[in-house]
């Protein structure tokens, strides 16, 4: 039996010992190892009992993740309260895809996409629509409590759940997710620890307006890395409530920095919850300072590598939401790119344009005169994750343009802001 150098309780010690059976038992020694790793000194419960799984794509290299899944059906183990997991990587009505394309995601990529999702469904997830990255919003209503322990992975879900909601989750693996979630337990070091929750970057935020949130958190994300940073002068233009608005801003915020660093938590002060609880507090005595105004903004925008075969080209396929859009998001692109067609006198967008948003969200959307609208224009509304498209080796010769800084960082996808994103869809020179 592995030797813990953590202390366990009895019962967690009888896992590790594989009296609740050989499964539990592996899946206990892959915690207890992780967090030895980390010096955790104890596993602590999880509160929080619905999961979100990052794994969500069935790519036929993963073998040993199917092996695990097909003992963990086996012995009829799931995570008891359900769980939610990552877009799925294909929707072939709304993301057309050519017959070389689909051959190689059908048979080469994701050619274990149905069956996984057998496997995903009898361990526990919630519902087959249940395939997002906001398990967090209301219409999904995976949504933690401030205090509650988790274990979840999704980078930019996991940023979300501890700034914004004031959960307490580490940046996990894959897999490792859905152990913490079937045992309960997850160990105790980093962001669940007072200590691993105060910021060591103080930044000041100097700008003439609100900065765009993707490219502000992409500034702080390189510049802080994994650290944790309290960002003063944001509630200027944010104010001190979590609104709606505000709710789509700090999701695409805290996704650029958890993809352009390894962010797994930020404080806004005066108006995130712990930032609103303890104030300056939170910030350690030693905290590095980083002032961001309008100049450093530009910069850091300037500085994204575009690594398209024809630079020169325009882009031929735009991805708007990545993280998946919030219904207020969506509302408001799609009056955005309608308004703005009818001010040019264009009947329909003049570039393949695809919003992304849960199923969830899209299936409210789909029964507002809005939909039919934005639909008809030559919009698409997908649920997929724009990045699992991009995995195709063919779908690399397109020039994508999107507003995400995650899907730029890990795709060949060229960032463009989002004044300029609706200016290129709508064919506005
Ligand atoms: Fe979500 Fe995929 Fe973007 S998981 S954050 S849509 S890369």
């Amino acid at each position: 039996m592995y030797k813990p150098k953590m202390k366990l309780t009895k019962g967690q010690l009888a896992i590790l010992r594989g009296e609740h059976g050989e499964t539990k038992q592996k899946m206990m020694e892959t915690i207890v190892r992780f967090g030895d790793i980390f010096n955790a000194p104890r596993l602590v419960r999880v509160t929080h009992k619905k999961g979100h799984l990052v794994t969500s794509f069935g790519i036929n290299l993963l073998k040993p993740l199917y092996k695990t899944m097909e003992e963990i059906n086996a012995n009829n183990i799931k995570v008891e309260e359900g769980f939610t997991a990552d877009p799925r990587p294909i929707d072939y009505k709304n993301v057309k895809c050519n017959l070389l394309e689909k051959l190689i995601f059908s048979k080469i990529m994701y050619g274990k996409q149905s069956y996984y999702e057998e496997q995903l469904l009898k361990a526990g997830l919630i519902d087959k629509d249940a395939f997002t990255c906001t398990p967090y919003l209301k219409e999904v209503g995976n949504i933690p409590k401030e205090g509650d322990i988790l274990s979840w992975a999704e980078s930019s879900a996991v940023v979300y759940a501890n700034s914004v909601l004031g959960a307490r989750c580490n940046r996990n693996s894959g897999m490792i997710d859905l152990f913490g979630s079937i045992l309960g337990y997850v160990p105790l070091f980093g962001l669940l620890t007072n200590e691993g929750r105060k910021a060591t970057w103080r930044i000041i935020v100097k700008t003439s307006k609100l900065p765009e949130a993707q490219i502000l958190g992409s500034a702080i994300g390189m510049k802080v890395r994994e650290e944790v940073p309290y960002v003063i002068g944001l509630d200027k233009f944010l104010g001190d409530e979590i609104n709606e608005d505000v709710e789509g801003y700090l999701k695409d915020f805290g996704a650029a920095t958890a993809s352009n660093g390894a962010v797994g938590l930020f404080h806004i002060d005066n108006l995130t919850p712990e930032a609103k609880r303890m104030g300056m507090t939170l910030i350690k005595q030693e905290a590095q300072e980083y002032i961001i105004d309008d100049q450093e903004l530009e910069r850091v925008y300037k500085s994204y590598p575009v690594i398209w075969k024809k630079k020169d080209k325009p882009g031929n396929l735009v991805f708007i939401g990545c993280p998946h859009l919030t219904i207020k998001q969506v509302r408001d692109w799609s009056n955005k790119i309608i308004k703005g067609l009818e001010e040019i006198g264009h009947k329909k967008v003049v570039v393949r344009t695809i919003m992304t948003t849960s199923p969830y969200v899209l299936k409210i959307f789909k029964n507002e005169p809005l939909y039919e609208e934005i639909i008809s224009r030559g919009v698409k509304i997908t649920s997929i994750c724009p990045l699992m498209y991009t995995n195709n080796p063919l779908t690399k010769l397109r020039r994508i343009l999107t507003n995400s800084n995650k899907l730029r960082t890990y795709s060949h996808a060229k960032y463009l802001k989002n004044e300029d994103i609706l200016n290129f869809v709508i064919g506005r020179k």
